[in-house]
């Protein structure tokens, strides 16, 4: 394939990075932070193929600059909001993700935020650090438990939402959820209630979000969504951050109508809202879900092969539908 032209926008793992050499294509790699988009419009002129991840944004003007050269566009995550689908298939530029590899890592993650809020891990860790003496006591440092029987509402039962459910299976928890495949054989061995968003928000105690970013789905977590949840009810987020409004959330967390929220991802990323940054009942993580050493790995090579069979002449791995 020497001659073909790959721009890789960020450099990924090791195991990423050996097998785009092994591809024998022409591949620039762009560094190791986010490239200017001056950077990016002008090293794609004449690409087959990118490689992206999800802090560019692949839009018209970046495809129109690659030109008719380019085949494909290979999205290092499993969401896709950072690439403008539209524009891509008025191209006939295949775009593809990364589902399925991530599923477990993120699932992790999510239940990592689940137990950090409503346990109060971090804010007890930051109380120990603080020096301030202490003692065992009845009636301190209590949080909900989700092994009692708690409520987990999953919105989206994908195929993260799934990961989270058998995870909160098997701690014992309640769970609640909508999405396609809540009917699936699984989701009801899981003991997974399908119901509607406003039956989910209205009852669970821990709300978890699995949807991807849409037009649709963007800012639907706002102030009556926050509003419709049980007083002392806990949000988590590890899909997309303007899946929320976070003034709202800040607003929901001050009045004590939430009791904490989770979030390894956030509306203007990176930039992390004040409000939330100061508040002791929020965890904050810098968008970490997929960052477990295998995943990574599965990402990067996942997108490689998406990249080998479409420069072939064959059918993509993991199309984006
Ligand atoms: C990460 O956020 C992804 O969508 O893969």
């Amino acid at each position: 394939m020497t001659g073909r032209r790959l721009v890789v926008t960020r450099t990924l793992t090791p195991a990423a990075m050996a097998a785009v050499e092994q591809l024998g294509v022409d591949a620039v790699v762009l560094g190791d932070g986010p490239p200017t988009r001056e950077a990016l419009v002008e090293a794609v002129p004449g690409a087959a193929a990118i490689v992206s991840v999800l802090t560019e944004r692949i839009d018209g003007e970046v495809l129109a600059a690659a030109g008719p050269s380019l085949r494909i566009v290979a999205n290092v995550a499993a969401g896709v909001d950072n690439v403008d689908l539209e524009a891509a298939a008025a191209r006939g530029v295949v775009v593809t993700n990364t589902p399925d590899v991530l599923d477990e890592a993120t699932a992790d993650l999510a239940f990592a935020l689940i137990l950090a809020t409503t346990r109060r891990i971090v804010e007890s860790d930051r109380f120990i650090r603080g020096g301030d003496p202490w003692i065992w006591g009845p009636n301190d440092w209590i949080g909900l438990q989700l092994s009692a029987g708690a409520t987990l509402g999953i919105v989206g039962l994908g195929r993260i939402g799934m990961a989270v459910a058998r995870r909160a299976h098997a701690f014992g928890a309640r769970i609640v959820a909508t999405g396609s495949r809540a009917s699936s054989e699984e989701a009801a061995a899981l003991g997974v209630t399908r119901v509607e968003l406003d039956e989910l928000f209205s009852t669970a105690d821990v709300v978890s979000l699995h949807c991807p970013l849409t037009p649709g789905t963007r800012g639907m977590v706002d102030a009556e969504r926050l509003r419709s949840m049980r007083r002392g009810s806990y949000l988590i987020n590890t899909g997309r951050g303007p899946l929320v409004d976070e003034e709202a959330l800040a607003d929901a967390l001050d009045s004590g109508q939430l009791a904490g929220a989770g979030l390894d991802v956030h509306e203007h990323e990176p930039r992390v809202n004040e409000r939330l940054r100061a508040s002791e009942r929020v965890v904050l993580l810098p968008h970490i879900g997929s960052a477990g050493a295998a995943t990574r790995d599965a990402m990067g090579l996942l997108a490689v092969r998406n990249v080998e069979a479409v420069l072939a002449g064959g059918r993509p791995i993991t199309p984006v539908a």
